[in-house]
């Protein structure tokens, strides 16, 4: 069962990417306040959301270093060839210590494990008074995630969901609490700590808003647990479900948490 985000790096950026990821992508950039020459590192860039984020930063002559455990979601990125791609996984970061003016992980750490070791990581390869800065959703849900949640259940068990989201997203619970990153940023070395809301209005049609969520995790567990014929009526039970309820657009806000710190 392929869970990784390589069979689905094409459908993230077309979909997540413009729906959910851009606008904390943005700012977390922004309260990482780089310079116009940072070298700036993404850690778990994905398909290049930073790279399309930093074109608000004005005059950007910096240099980005994108490096993602996926070679399929760096394919997928189309940022400039000024970018350099770099297939990796923290911990292990292959660069020397003291290398980056920023260094930044978006909806990366849930993912790791060893999630103590991944921010000693980040930490040692920023530049002194350099600038980390991790985010994470918090645990918020809303009527349309509830229908998906309620809707998936009757097909495969509550259970069964909790248990791969937990294997695929080892320390998801950690990081809802932008405290803990904070505790964890300090023990890490960090100084000036500060946690920043992102809030986004997400205004979506129902077909586009299913299209992103059976891209997710939940979804392509599922899919791959009741196979091609029990997926489709999963999504013509979903498809009825939106429609019983919701008209087009369906609006929702995206909360998510950034904690931004110094290297002394
Ligand atoms: C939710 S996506 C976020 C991508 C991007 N940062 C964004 O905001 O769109 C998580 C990314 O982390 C990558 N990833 C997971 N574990 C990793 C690790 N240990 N080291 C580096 N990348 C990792 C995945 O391959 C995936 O591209």
């Amino acid at each position: 069962m392929d869970l990784t985000y390589d069979s689905i790096a094409e459908a993230y950026q077309r979909l997540a990417v413009p729906l959910v990821f851009l606008r904390p992508a943005k700012d977390l950039l922004d309260a990482l306040k780089s310079a116009p020459d940072a070298d700036i590192l993404d850690v778990g860039a994905g398909t290049g959301v930073t790279a399309q984020a930093i074109e608000s930063i004005k005059g950007f002559k910096g240099k980005l270093v994108e490096l993602d455990i996926s070679l399929q979601m760096l394919k997928a990125s189309h940022s400039s060839n000024s970018v350099s791609k770099v297939v990796g996984q923290v911990p292990g970061l292959p660069f020397c210590d003291k290398s980056f003016d920023a260094v930044m992980a978006n909806f990366v750490l849930s993912h790791v494990l060893k999630y103590k070791e991944a921010i000693t990581d980040m930490v040692r390869v920023l530049k002194p008074v350099g600038r980390i800065g991790i985010s994470a959703w918090g645990s918020e849900k809303h009527q349309y995630s509830d229908l998906w949640d309620k809707t998936s259940e009757s097909f495969v068990s509550k259970e069964l969901i909790e248990n791969i989201v937990s294997e695929f997203m080892p320390s998801r619970e950690i990081f809802t609490n932008p405290e803990n990153t904070r505790e964890l940023l300090r023990a890490a070395g960090a100084r000036e700590i500060e946690i920043h809301k992102s809030e986004a209005v997400v205004s979506t049609t129902k077909v586009d808003y299913i299209a992103m969520k059976s891209v997710m995790l939940q979804g392509r567990f599922i899919k791959s647990t009741i196979g091609e014929k029990g997926w489709s009526e999963f999504l013509a039970k979903l498809t009825k479900n939106f429609d019983a309820k919701f008209s087009d657009p369906i609006e929702y806000t995206s909360r998510a948490h950034l904690v931004v710190g110094s290297k002394p």
